[in-house]
């Protein structure tokens, strides 16, 4: 078959044919083999690494991966769990959103489907937080259907090999590429065949076709990429939407107090929902340093003591946050303060926070 080959798919454009079987080729030689959520058909072990890895790095997913399956071995004990708890275990992976429907998703598989995940990307898309490519990701990893996932890297593959000019930040053009994901789909594929050929594409995106300084010199499908061809890589995607960030200050008050025991411990709130870090323990939150102070009785505003502001970005947010200490040293008084409970320092770890709020609690403890 030579490389040029060529079929037209449904929505009229030309397809290298030879994509699939060389990108099959490629992952079984040369893609990511042995990572702990591999080599398992289990829909439970699988959705759970698909959720974890939808905005996070896999080299944070392999600590986080083997903790929460060693809490929660299967969807009934997620399913049963505490909310806190399910918030304590994803505490540092960020987007808690996904936490929260993952627990809801478990509920909902036991309650709706005698605990047994469905079979076909149709119904698994039913299910909170399982969205379109992820849906597909379990159905071809665990029951070989013949599926395209579609993430934000695959649409980076994808755009750049078909030099596909349309713009992603539209529906219409998103609908476009994933008919064209299909029409790429190998041909009469095995189960085995589905979860190279799925597990491949995740393989370039992230390894070879990375979003800047794409590594075309090691690409198994450089030949027929048009991207490339042209020498128009950095064109590909078209995305004309960007989000922008709104930049926000955020003024925390970390009181720290010890318990009778000589611990330390912290005045923290649950941050409520829905809103940035729903659910998480934080400390009270104010928008400027007059409010925070107006929060105190006037003996404790005169105690505040200024640490070194921290910047942490979100999806749609930059924050710049302003920790101002108040030390009580002896005793744990809760008069006087905002809203809130003491936390003792060694219980932190069994509690949902935000990075940051763990760094600057750690700190201090
Ligand atoms: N990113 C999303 N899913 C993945 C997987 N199964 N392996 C590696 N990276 C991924």
């Amino acid at each position: 078959m030579s490389a040029e080959a060529i079929s037209v798919d449904p929505v009229g454009a030309a397809l290298p044919i030879t994509f699939a079987p060389r990108l099959i080729e490629w992952q079984r030689h040369s893609g990511r083999s042995g990572l702990p959520w591999q080599n398992t058909r289990d829909p439970y072990r699988v959705w759970l690494s698909e959720v974890m890895l939808q905005q996070t790095q896999v080299s944070t997913v392999l600590s986080y991966y083997p903790r929460f399956l060693e809490r929660f071995p299967d969807v009934r004990a997620l399913a049963a769990a505490l909310p806190d708890d399910v918030m304590a275990l994803w505490s540092g992976l960020g987007y808690y959103s996904r936490a929260r429907n993952l627990h809801r998703c478990a509920q909902a598989v036991v309650r709706d489907h005698h605990g047994v995940f469905p079979d076909t990307a149709e119904q698994l898309e039913t299910l909170p937080g399982i969205g379109a490519s992820t849906a597909a990701a379990i159905a071809a990893f665990c029951h070989g259907e013949r599926i395209s996932i579609l993430d934000g890297n695959v649409r980076r593959v994808l755009s750049r090999l078909l030099a596909f000019e349309g713009d992603l930040a539209q529906a219409g053009p998103q609908r476009e590429l994933w008919s064209l994901a299909q029409a790429l789909l190998p041909e009469a594929p095995t189960r085995e065949d589905m979860t190279a050929y799925t597990q491949g594409l995740m393989d370039l995106g992230a390894t070879v076709c990375q979003r800047t300084k794409p590594l075309c010199g090691r690409c198994p499908v450089q030949m027929m990429c048009r991207a490339h061809g042209t020498d128009q890589i950095s064109r590909f995607p078209v995305k004309t939407r960007r989000v922008a960030r709104r930049f926000e200050n955020w003024w925390l008050l970390l009181v720290r107090g010890t318990g009778a025991d000589g611990q330390q411990a912290f005045w923290l709130e649950r941050r409520p929902a829905p809103g940035i870090w729903a659910g998480l323990y934080c400390p009270p939150v104010f928008a400027d340093e007059p409010a925070l102070q107006a929060s105190l009785s006037s003996g404790f505003a005169r105690r505040l003591q200024p640490l070194e502001p921290v910047s942490h970005s979100l999806t749609h947010r930059e924050l710049r946050l302003h920790p101002l200490l108040l030390d009580l040293r002896e005793g744990q008084e809760s008069d006087g303060l905002p809203e809130g409970q003491w936390v003792p320092a060694g219980a932190l770890i069994d509690h949902g926070l935000p990075t940051p709020v763990r760094q600057l609690l750690s700190a201090l403890s």
